[in-house]
């Protein structure tokens, strides 16, 4: 039986949305792999290679001088979940169940694991895949920060410091032109980005999916600014934030990806809000796949590595079904079944917020 074998030869995949820091997990799963003296498969595009047969042995030279670039080296994909796998049959598409053509894959590479690097959506791929009997160890990934098991997720640390810096610029525009400047920043249903990047980059307001706001606290924060002498005002706006009342914005729907919606548009409504409601001139930015892109920072270098690390250890001690995670300074593993129960969101008393409405911070509610 496959699950009796010895260890010789794993895949490696990184599935959903890129983010900073893959690269530097591969690595850190295939430098030890090597001396461990196990065969490394590239899985490409994440589980659409497996179900398309798309993959490439790894070496040395593959996975050195990685562990700063950002993306992935393996590529990715939101679309390849071989459980909702779409089609074209007589121009149209129709969504279909390919896990039996990855599983096939999966044995005719004489795969004895794989690791998935990916956000929930690859997790619950993960725990299927494994139900069918693949060995499966986890490695989670989000900019979102939105998974309950782990204190962080790799990327996120990245996201945050692109969204400070871009305040940090913002400011300096805003203040010239006395301006209301909005920025939309990612995060899908979780408020993480825009709370811990808005706080980071010293954003007047930030509006966030866990805390929906009211349009008045939005229009007596920046008029009140306005009268104390501080002529411009900054809005750090999650894609997910929204009115009390109304529904989040939706940029598109589209059936094709593991995640069907796709946010946006909230920071050009809040900007036109509040330019109609209060005369003030506005302007919004839409910081999108900045956030995703370029070099991750030392911290995401550092748990990227740390997991990478910890994942093949897993794949040596048989542990499958597990993925890794943060818990304090520890890197533990647990059941991917726990990892994908819980999304973690920002509670109204996080840290975070607390100190950001000491500071003077609005979340758009009636309390600052
Ligand atoms: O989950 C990561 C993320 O960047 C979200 O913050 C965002 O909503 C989504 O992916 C964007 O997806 P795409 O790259 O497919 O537009």
């Amino acid at each position: 039986m496959s699950s009796e074998k010895k260890i010789r030869k794993i895949g490696i995949l990184t599935g959903g949305g890129d983010c900073p820091g893959l690269n530097a997990v591969i690595r850190g799963v295939t430098k030890p792999a090597f001396d461990f003296g196990l065969k490394v498969m590239g899985i490409f595009d994440g589980f659409e290679g497996l179900v398309e047969g798309k993959a490439n042995e790894l070496y040395d030279k593959d996975v050195s001088g990685i562990l700063n670039r950002g993306g992935t080296i393996l590529g990715s994909s939101n679309k390849g979940d071989p459980f909702h796998w779409p089609e074209m049959y007589d121009g149209e598409i129709k969504i279909v169940d390919r896990s039996q053509k990855a599983l096939d894959n999966y044995n005719a590479w004489d795969l004895d694991a794989v690791i998935a690097i990916g956000g929930d959506g690859t997790m619950n791929i993960a725990q299927r895949l494994r139900e069918m009997g693949m060995n499966i160890v986890g490695v989670p990934k989000t900019i979102d920060n939105d998974l309950q098991a782990t204190d962080l997720t790799f990327g996120h640390d990245s996201a945050v410091f692109v969204v400070a810096e871009a305040l940090d610029r913002l400011h300096t525009t805003a203040s010239s032109h006395h301006r209301v400047m909005v920025i939309e920043v990612m995060g899908r249903y979780a408020g993480w980005i825009a709370l811990n990047g808005g706080l980071a980059g010293g954003a007047d307001i930030i509006l966030i999916p866990e805390i929906p706001f009211e349009w008045q606290y939005v229009y007596d924060k920046v008029i009140s600014r306005n009268m104390r002498g501080k002529r411009f005002s900054i809005i750090c706006v999650a894609e997910g934030a929204k009115p009390l009342g109304e529904e989040m914005k939706i940029k598109e729907i589209d059936n094709k990806r593991t995640d069907a919606i796709r946010l946006g548009g909230i920071g050009e409504y809040v900007s036109n809000k509040i330019s109609q409601e209060t005369g003030l001139e506005t302007r919004f930015t839409v910081l999108g796949h900045l956030q995703r892109g370029g070099i991750p920072t030392p911290f995401d270098r550092i748990l990227s590595t740390k997991f990478g690390t910890s994942a093949i250890e897993l794949v040596m001690e048989r542990k499958f079904g597990r993925m890794v995670a943060l818990k304090g300074d520890r890197i533990i593993d647990i059941d991917i079944r726990d990892a994908i129960a819980h999304q973690k969101l920002v509670e109204p008393d996080n840290q975070a917020v607390k100190a950001a409405k000491a500071v003077g911070v609005s979340f758009g509610t009636k309390y600052l």
